[in-house]
């Protein structure tokens, strides 16, 4: 076989080899075989010597252009297999918009909470603002101040969960009355909506509860001031068509003391269960600040008189949306809680 033959077929046989590469690393490999220092076509060159000096030039003529043929080659299959390298890892890595995203959980206000916000905005529109005070509270505050004795039955083991012999957590939200009235100067027109505890727990009692205090004091404010306060805000919370009723009741920082009702929200007054067929629902307790209270306070009670009321929020909240159980509100179920979002 002629040097000439050898050189076709070697350049047949790297042509082919290039086109068969399967990748690129595979291409490579290929062009170290022909092309490389120690490779096929290397190899030929060297058998050049046999030849006669005229052939020489002629056949180093014809070795460059397939050198150059092979070269071409050699880049086209390259440019071929990156295209198709990226097509793939385009395949690959491509996203299926039409898939669901992730869901992000969205929360919502507690119900309570949302009574609470309620309540401190109908009342806002005629002039009280919220306060606070510390639900860890001292014997003075949340008792002897209120004018509740030592032997008064809401003292009992039962109902007050006892820190120590002088501090308990609070069973209501009046505390705040005194903290206000020590602090701030008549008139005062203010609420304090939070969490309350007692030691009582079933169907409808939870150890940990929550209420809201109102507390209006200046030179004359008035039974019918209380009246008047109580009726917008059942009316505003329940709706205009809303009868309210006092009955006389007794607590001791209040005096005169009443609780107060509103007609049922389930029949709208005309009896069912919910009210045991009365046609009303008890709502809160009320009265005109004993004066002994004003005292403790600091506030003398020749200048100054005035109204409190409280009510809880559970109380609200499962007679607005007719909740069996006020347990209900502790549980955190979010089937429970979703169930208010607005
Ligand atoms: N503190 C009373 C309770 O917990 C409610 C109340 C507040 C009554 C203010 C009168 C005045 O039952």
């Amino acid at each position: 076989m002629t040097l000439e033959q050898k050189l076709k077929d070697l350049e047949q046989e790297a042509l082919s080899a290039f086109k068969a590469a399967g990748s690129l690393q595979a291409l490579y490999e290929t062009k170290v075989k022909y092309l490389g220092k120690q490779g096929a076509f290397t190899g030929l060159m060297k058998e050049m010597g046999a030849l006669k000096a005229e052939e020489r030039p002629v056949f180093g003529k014809l070795v460059n252009l397939t050198k150059q043929t092979l070269e071409q080659a050699y880049d086209g299959a390259e440019q071929a297999l990156r295209a198709k390298e990226l097509e793939a890892k385009i395949q690959n890595e491509s996203v299926d918009l039409s898939l669901p995203g992730p869901k992000r959980v969205v929360g919502t206000a507690h119900p309570i909470a949302m009574i609470g916000d309620e309540v401190v905005s109908i009342l806002s529109h005629i002039g009280f603002s919220v306060r606070t005070g510390p639900q860890i509270e001292s014997d003075w505050y949340n008792f002897e101040a209120l004018n509740i004795p030592p032997d008064h039955p809401s003292r009992d083991m039962q109902d007050t969960f006892y820190i120590d012999e002088k501090t308990v957590l609070r069973t209501h939200t009046s505390p705040v009355q005194i903290r206000v009235m020590e602090n701030e100067k008549p008139p005062i027109r203010v609420l304090a909506p939070g969490s309350v505890f007692r030691c009582d727990s079933d169907i409808s009692h939870s150890p940990n509860f929550h209420q809201i205090e109102g507390l209006w004091i200046d030179r004359k404010v008035s039974l019918a001031d209380l009246r008047g306060t109580i009726a917008y805000f059942i009316r505003e919370m329940f709706g205009q068509d809303m009868k309210v009723r006092f009955r006389p009741s007794f607590f001791p920082f209040t005096e005169p003391s009443a609780e107060f009702d509103g007609s049922c929200m389930i029949c709208r007054g005309k009896g069912c269960r919910m009210c045991k067929q009365s046609g009303w629902v008890e709502l809160g307790g009320c009265g005109l600040v004993h004066p002994r209270v004003l005292k403790s306070a600091g506030l003398d009670p020749k200048e100054w008189q005035g109204f409190a009321f409280g009510f809880g929020l559970e109380r609200m909240a499962i007679l607005k949306y007719g909740v069996g159980d006020i347990r209900q509100f502790f549980d955190n179920n979010v089937h429970f809680l979703r169930q208010f979002a607005r």
